[in-house]
């Protein structure tokens, strides 16, 4: 037993303990008291000093000591002074079951620093997600922590932190592991060209890439599919809430739409001028429209300034991206090379895509047995934000509301949750905190937590890179994670396979 302090006092807000002299407790830990007929485990969110010696004697004698008048051995005595460590009683596991504590520890019980065995109750679930390993302050525990996949992706994520602190490496974990599974198809709107793994590891090197990863890119390598898309499968809708348009922008594309459903991109940029349409809200949408599609009339004739939209290929872009996601396949769009409102675009034209497919089979009584399916999209409050919502409703902001009843979850991953409104924010049931400094941020985070982690804040605030707290309304508590390393998994990889090319001693490389 790996004693570290006795409970002294304190209430179900706040359990005092008095840390055991010579040991070191950490803000975040999680430690146990055990009873009879079971154990708690509790988790450190303060720490403080205590005294039995008056604080004015304190400072009287540390003066003293400063100004070494005399040897005041009696400060030093590890009796009279210590460490008062808080915690909160997260859990109560018996044999049978684990709860949330109704009941306190008994009074002076010793509480220990955890085990891996305490744990062990945290089985693996049919349709695992992985998320890591579980974390005692910053002690990583071996336990793998994985939560009911279909669950957790259905009913929306969020993944939060300041810059650097891990975001773009857990996301890799994640869907690398989702590699494995056959339960969900994800879309990755990737605009830093990070999963892949282009010119590094990434989720290319995944023993199921060949048959799981379809890749587009503006400039794909070999083996990896083109991003281009006809302008004939664009629909009106796939501008709504991601390009700005007035009231009479819309009118004129819906004119134009109804008229012709394959051209009227084309028809608009083309045409002179139009009936009951203003020349200027003509050459507004012409000047957007060269913006978003790049395309613009010279002597008359259509003409594209990028490779992305073409009037004569891509075709079955969206369709294909469907199919896949359909399927139950990774679909990553590298939208690096591409600008911010088209990058939002081209996501918003696959997420709608898919969220309108399965609206579909599920009116048909089809989806039951189709896969789930994820959207990963970075910097969530560009389309996600309240700013951007007032305005009017896009497909993300759709998803986030009812994407549930059709199996079509979002993963938002932002570095500022405050801007994203309230009601959304607590529809992610899922959510990853990582380190925030910002307190706004935390407040945010905190108070549209699944779980009562209002005590977390300084816990959050002082996360390292790669730490995490877990809160999902499919889990019974707040789960304090360590996120491995992503090169790290190809490193037990190769162990692995080296272990196997021995076979009864025999070396088979
Ligand atoms: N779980 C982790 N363990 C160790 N180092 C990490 C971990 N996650 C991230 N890092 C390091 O921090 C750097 C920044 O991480 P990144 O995921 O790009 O952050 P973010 O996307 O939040 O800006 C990475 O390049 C990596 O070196
Ligand atoms: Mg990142």
């Amino acid at each position: 037993m790996d004693i570290v302090g006795k409970i002294v006092s304190g209430d179900f807000s706040g359990i005092i303990i008095r840390q055991k002299t010579g040991v070191d407790i950490e803000l975040g830990e999680l430690l146990v008291a055990r009873e009879n007929n079971g154990y708690f485990i509790l988790q450190v969110f303060d720490i403080s000093y205590g005294s039995q010696i008056p604080e004015r004697i304190r400072s009287l004698a540390a003066g003293l000591k400063l100004e070494e008048v005399s040897n005041l051995s009696f400060l030093d005595s590890e009796l009279s002074n210590f460490i008062l460590i808080i915690l909160k009683p997260i859990l109560f596991v018996t044999p049978n079951r684990y709860h949330l504590p109704k009941k306190l520890p008994k009074f002076f019980s010793a509480v220990e620093r955890i085990r891996e065995e305490d744990l062990s109750f945290l089985e693996k679930p049919n349709r695992p997600l992985y998320f890591g390993k579980i974390r005692s302050g910053s002690r990583v525990l071996d336990i793998d922590v994985f939560l009911r996949g279909d669950d957790v992706i259905t009913h929306h994520m969020l993944i939060s932190a300041s810059t650097g602190k891990g975001k773009s490496n857990l996301v890799k974990v994640l869907t690398y592991n989702l590699l494995n599974e056959t339960y969900s198809g994800l879309l990755v709107i990737d605009p830093h060209d990070e999963y892949y793994g282009r010119t590094k590891k990434g989720l290319k090197d995944h023993p199921n890439a060949r048959n799981k990863i379809v890749y587009f890119s503006t400039n794909p390598p070999p083996g990896a599919s083109t991003l281009i898309l006809d302008l004939k499968t664009i629909k009106p809708w796939h501008l709504t809430g991601i390009v700005t348009l007035t009231e009479a922008q819309i009118e004129c594309i819906y004119l134009f739409y109804n008229r012709d459903k394959e051209n009227w991109i084309e028809n608009i940029v083309l045409a002179e001028r139009e009936e009951g349409v203003s020349a200027v809200t003509l050459d507004v949408l012409k000047r957007k429209f060269n913006n978003v599609f790049g395309v613009s009339s010279e002597d008359g004739r259509i003409s594209f300034r990028s490779s992305l939209f073409s009037n004569n290929s891509g075709v079955t872009t969206i369709k294909n991206v469907v199919d896949n996601l359909e399927n139950g396949k990774t679909v990553i769009i590298d939208t690096s090379k591409l600008g911010g409102e088209v990058e939002l675009l081209i996501g918003g034209i696959f997420a709608e895509g898919i969220f309108s497919r399965y609206r579909d089979l599920s009116s048909k009584g089809y989806l039951q047995n189709k896969p789930c399916v994820s959207i990963i999209i970075e910097e969530a409050p560009r389309v996600l934000g309240k700013d951007v919502l007032d305005k009017g409703a896009n497909i993300f902001g759709t998803i986030a509301r009812e994407g549930r009843k059709f199996r079509v979850g979002l993963v938002a991953i932002t570095q500022l949750p405050s801007l994203i409104p309230k009601e959304i924010l607590a529809n992610m049931n899922t959510k990853i905190i990582m380190g925030t400094e910002m307190s706004n941020e935390r407040s945010a985070l905190i108070e549209s937590s699944p779980q009562d982690i209002s005590e977390e804040s300084r816990n959050i605030a002082s996360l390292d890179i790669g730490e995490a707290l877990l809160t999902s309304t499919f889990s019974k508590l707040a789960i304090p994670l360590k996120i491995p390393l992503f090169e790290d998994i190809f490193k037990v990889d190769k162990k692995v396979v080296k272990d196997k090319t021995t076979f009864r001693g025999v070396d088979l490389e």
